[in-house]
């Protein structure tokens, strides 16, 4: 099994994972704006015979009022390949572009209440945090959790170097870890 930076070439089979897997879809012209605005940051799983069995879709936010951050628009594995560690594997490899390329302090994600699985890997393995329940998120109803993890505990823990290390370090415990209410002290 192999991780690697997602190519234009490999755009249409992660839609293809994506359909199979997730009820979340998305039109062909929403990957290639991740995949050629930021290059870096989606990966994907290929097996022995390169087919695609996973990947990651991630993009900078750009509110500019806040730290720079990065969101994962989706994530998925198929089946078939599930509890192998590549959905791990391919946020970790997204969250370190995040920082070395982009300097961000934080990425977020939102996910279904109901995702038990996706819950474990993000709360225990991955260490994001709740922020905060986006009621009726989803289009058929379910809530949605916001959550946040902070990637300047993530670049200490791995020894990464940021993009601009001198912002990247500052003030530390910033925007990651205020929730909905105290935004703004
Ligand atoms: C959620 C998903 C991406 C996990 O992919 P994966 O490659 O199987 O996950 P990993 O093997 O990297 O799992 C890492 C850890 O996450 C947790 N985890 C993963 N799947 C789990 C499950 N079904 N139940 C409980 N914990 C689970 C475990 O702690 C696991 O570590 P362990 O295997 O050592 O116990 C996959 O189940 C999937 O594609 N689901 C459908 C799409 C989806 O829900 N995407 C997320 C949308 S927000």
């Amino acid at each position: 099994m192999n991780i690697r930076c997602a190519k234009p070439c490999d755009l249409m089979n992660m839609q293809h994972c994506n359909l199979l897997c997730l009820p979340e879809n998305y039109q062909m012209k929403y990957y290639f704006y991740h995949g050629l605005s930021w290059p870096q940051l989606s990966y994907v799983a290929e097996d022995e015979s390169g087919s695609i069995v996973g990947y990651v879709l991630a993009k900078m936010e750009e509110d500019s009022d806040d730290d720079p951050h990065g969101h994962i628009t989706s994530l998925a594995v198929k089946r078939s390949h599930r509890r192998l560690g590549l959905a791990q594997k391919l946020m970790d490899q997204s969250s370190r572009a995040m920082i070395e390329c982009f300097n961000a302090k934080y990425v977020s994600l939102h996910v279904r209440k109901s995702n038990r699985a996706a819950l474990h890997l993000y709360a225990n393995t991955l260490r994001f945090q709740i922020n905060e329940i986006e009621p009726k998120y989803y289009a058929d109803g379910e809530d949605a959790y916001a959550m946040k993890r902070d990637l300047v505990d993530f670049a200490k823990m791995h020894s990464l170097k940021p993009a601009e290390p001198n912002t990247f370090w500052d003030s530390h415990k910033t925007s990651s870890n205020k929730t909905k209410d105290n935004k703004d002290e």
